[in-house]
């Protein structure tokens, strides 16, 4: 065997550095695994964004995933569907993002075991505009996120039905989109425009982001929800998820009780499905 004992500096500082190289490849990987931000994004209500972020982050919390769920629409459904008195916050996500010197954790809220909130209200509404006047305005909640993001496993971000700075903002500082589908035929030429947009915002910004379609509100009586989803899966392969978030009452009720499914109603159609989703989104990375 050959002795290293007369090895030049030169072949130990190559060594020191391979080594260095090695562990900071660890140290990136470890770093993969924690904040995860994941955008639940579509530019049009109603097809279940807020109800996704919420029971996503209940189940992800669920597995002992540390998570932030993080309100970044003004209507601020996330907070209310999680019981938050919205209206009389001491501080809201837009007191975070428009000062520059305050940081997102003074605006965190826990909700239960391993699931915090950053609520919004309609405060938020005004952030757009102000954004507008600033040079970092499509990167400054990621910037803001880079100081929380290794407290969290995942941060799921609930936009707004618009593209707009917020919506932005979300997608730049994001790993991943979830685009809610409503499973009606209608929503097939919505979704032409929202893929389109998203295709615009990641060739302009260079976002690396993967995204995914998610079915909801999905009648399994109804033949349209089926004729949507071989569309869907035909135009868009694997970007589809394999879950499907069936229409289901209690998904509705849960919300205006102000808690998630998991607490409403577990053994519930909506319970099982949003349990599907997690496990699925938590398979992917
Ligand atoms: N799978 C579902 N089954 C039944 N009702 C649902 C389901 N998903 C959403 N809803 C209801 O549909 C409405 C719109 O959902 P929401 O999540 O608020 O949509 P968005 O955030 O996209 O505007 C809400 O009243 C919600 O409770
Ligand atoms: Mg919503």
């Amino acid at each position: 065997m050959k002795s290293n004992r007369g090895e030049k500096p030169d072949h130990i500082g190559d060594r020191i550095r391979i080594l260095k190289d090695w562990l900071y490849q660890i140290e990136e990987h470890k770093e993969g695994k924690k904040g995860r931000i994941v955008s639940i994004c579509n530019l049009k209500g109603g097809v279940g964004k807020t109800v996704t972020a919420i029971n996503l982050s209940a189940f992800l919390a669920a597995y002992k995933k540390r998570t932030l769920l993080m309100d970044l629409d003004p209507q601020g459904h996330c907070g209310l569907g999680l019981g938050i008195d919205i209206e009389n916050l001491d501080k809201s996500i837009y007191d975070t993002l428009s000062d520059g010197a305050r940081s997102l954790t003074d605006t965190i809220l826990p909700i239960k075991p391993n699931l915090d909130i950053l609520p919004a209200n309609i405060d938020l509404a005004g952030l757009e505009t102000e954004l507008m006047a600033e040079s970092h305005r499509t990167t400054k909640l990621g910037e803001k996120l880079q100081s929380i993001k290794h407290l969290y496993e995942y941060i799921i971000i609930d936009c707004p039905p618009a593209i707009g700075l917020l919506t932005i903002n979300a997608l730049v500082a994001s790993r991943m989109v979830i685009i809610p589908v409503q499973s009606s035929i209608l929503s097939l030429y919505g979704l032409e425009k929202v893929m389109e947009t998203i295709g615009t915002l990641m060739e302009s910004f260079s976002l690396d982001i993967r995204v995914y379609l998610l079915l909801t509100l999905f009648e399994v009586n109804l033949r349209e929800s089926w004729i949507v989803r071989e569309k869907v899966k035909l135009a868009f392969g694997e970007l589809l998820l394999n879950t499907i978030i069936r229409k289901n009452t209690r998904l509705n009720e849960a919300v205006r009780r102000g808690i998630s499914i998991l607490e409403y109603e577990p053994r519930s159609m909506g319970a099982h499905d949003y349990h599907q989703l997690a496990r699925e989104i938590m398979e992917i990375e």
